[in-house]
């Protein structure tokens, strides 16, 4: 990625990424979930597995169950969450399931030890606090 895309709001190549936080700490739980200002339905889960951040809608796109508490598995190099509510998986990393839906993902990147997430016009993200460690 270009240089300069170190700020919270810069855009790179017409690309926004917003900071989210320091990779220390966000690493620290295997799911975080980020509140947009756009609304319930618009959270984000930020989730920590096997060593790689993944970001996508928090609220299930079938039914707007709490992805940010499924379970998590690895079936043929896929990692996948499911959801508590009727177990739907979603591919973590392309938002895939195994039926029509389709969750939302967003891209991450790691930058000078800072977690970033795509922007877009429909997420809009609280920045990490000190408050969310643990
Ligand atoms: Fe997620 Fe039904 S709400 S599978």
């Amino acid at each position: 990625m270009a240089s300069g895309s170190g700020d919270e709001k810069g855009k790179v190549d017409g690309v926004s990424w917003r900071l989210v936080g320091p990779a220390s700490e966000l690493s620290k739980k295997r799911c975080r979930l980020m509140y947009s200002s756009l609304g319930y339905d618009s959270d984000v889960c930020l989730f920590f597995v096997k060593g790689e951040f993944f970001a996508m809608d928090a609220r299930c796109s079938h039914s707007g169950g709490p992805l940010c508490e499924g379970d998590i598995e690895e079936a043929d190099g896929v990692l996948q969450v499911f959801c508590p509510w009727h177990d739907y998986d979603f591919d973590l990393r392309t938002g895939a399931s195994g039926t029509s839906l389709q969750q939302q993902v967003y891209e991450v990147k790691l930058e000078d030890g800072n977690v970033y997430v795509k922007h877009t016009s429909r997420l809009s993200l609280e920045p990490f606090s000190a408050d969310q460690k643990s």
